[in-house]
């Protein structure tokens, strides 16, 4: 696993997508796993700048959101639908019929995930999975307890993530207690795994999950199991970890990262 440590937020965005927007650029047919959160919007930004400048080109890109609240339909603004095609799908070249997210006012939640699951296999798998992380450690909606080898389903969110997210939702009381989400299984497939963390509010649970034991009760510590994973931090959200000396010097010597110092 690979750890970069950015010193301010402005820097681990544009990092993550330079990472992202490269990989595109090396296969334009690329399956790209993507995620929603405040975290996430300024990398939507920054990619929409990119393709604005002719810097990455999405017109053959396919995507699949981590996941999507049940009972939503796609117009409810607090969808990850609507927040997906309002940060980061009506600003790009993608061609609609790519995008892809679980359907949240899916009668048969077996069948939708299923469906799902099989949507990611027919397309080749998911080149690379960008995460965040909730404050409970999840990634997608992987609450604890998610077992590592679970795949896309129904699940029951946590209170902690309740409290988090509702602060979205007018009234708050409104939120979804329950999401269709990728399964740990299925985002540990992807081929490579880019996590972005930031900001104070996760710095102890970052370092639970980058240097803490693997555990369900902490999904995002399964990133420590995957072969090519590479997680950004910002230097506060970074403060937490006992690995700082290790990844700045990795960062700023190992040749494979020349390109992005
Ligand atoms: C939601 C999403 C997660 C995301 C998390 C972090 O819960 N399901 O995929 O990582 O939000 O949100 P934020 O970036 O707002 O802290």
């Amino acid at each position: 696993m690979d750890v970069i440590i950015r010193p301010d937020t402005a820097s681990a965005v544009k990092l993550t997508a330079r990472l992202i927007a490269d990989a595109i650029n090396a296969k334009p047919d690329f399956k790209l796993g993507l995620a929603t959160g405040g975290t996430m919007e300024a990398v939507y930004a920054e990619l929409a700048a990119m393709n604005r400048a002719g810097q990455v080109d999405f017109s053959l890109v396919r995507t699949f959101n981590l996941d999507e609240y049940i009972g939503l339909p796609a117009d409810d603004p607090n969808s990850y639908r609507y927040y997906m095609n309002h940060h980061l799908f009506d600003h790009v070249n993608i061609d609609p019929r790519n995008t892809h997210l679980p359907d949240g006012m899916a009668t048969d939640e077996e069948a939708e995930a299923e469906a799902y699951e099989a949507a990611m296999a027919d397309a080749g798998g998911i080149d690379l999975q960008l995460l965040g992380i909730g404050n409970d450690g999840h990634i997608g909606f992987n609450e604890p307890l998610s077992s590592f080898s679970s795949r896309t389903s129904a699940r029951y969110l946590t209170p902690e993530t309740y409290r988090q997210n509702c602060v979205y939702f007018n009234p708050p009381e409104s939120m979804p207690r329950r999401a269709f989400t990728m399964g740990v299984g299925t985002i540990l497939d992807a081929r490579r795994i880019v996590m972005l963390i930031t900001g104070s509010r996760k710095a102890a649970i970052a370092a639970r999950a980058i240097e803490g034991p693997l555990t369900s009760m902490v999904t995002g510590s399964a990133v420590q199991l995957h072969p090519d994973a590479v997680v950004i931090l910002d230097a506060e959200a970074a403060a937490g970890l006992t690995c700082r000396e290790y990844c700045d010097d990795a960062f700023n010597n190992d040749p494979k990262w020349a390109a992005y110092r």
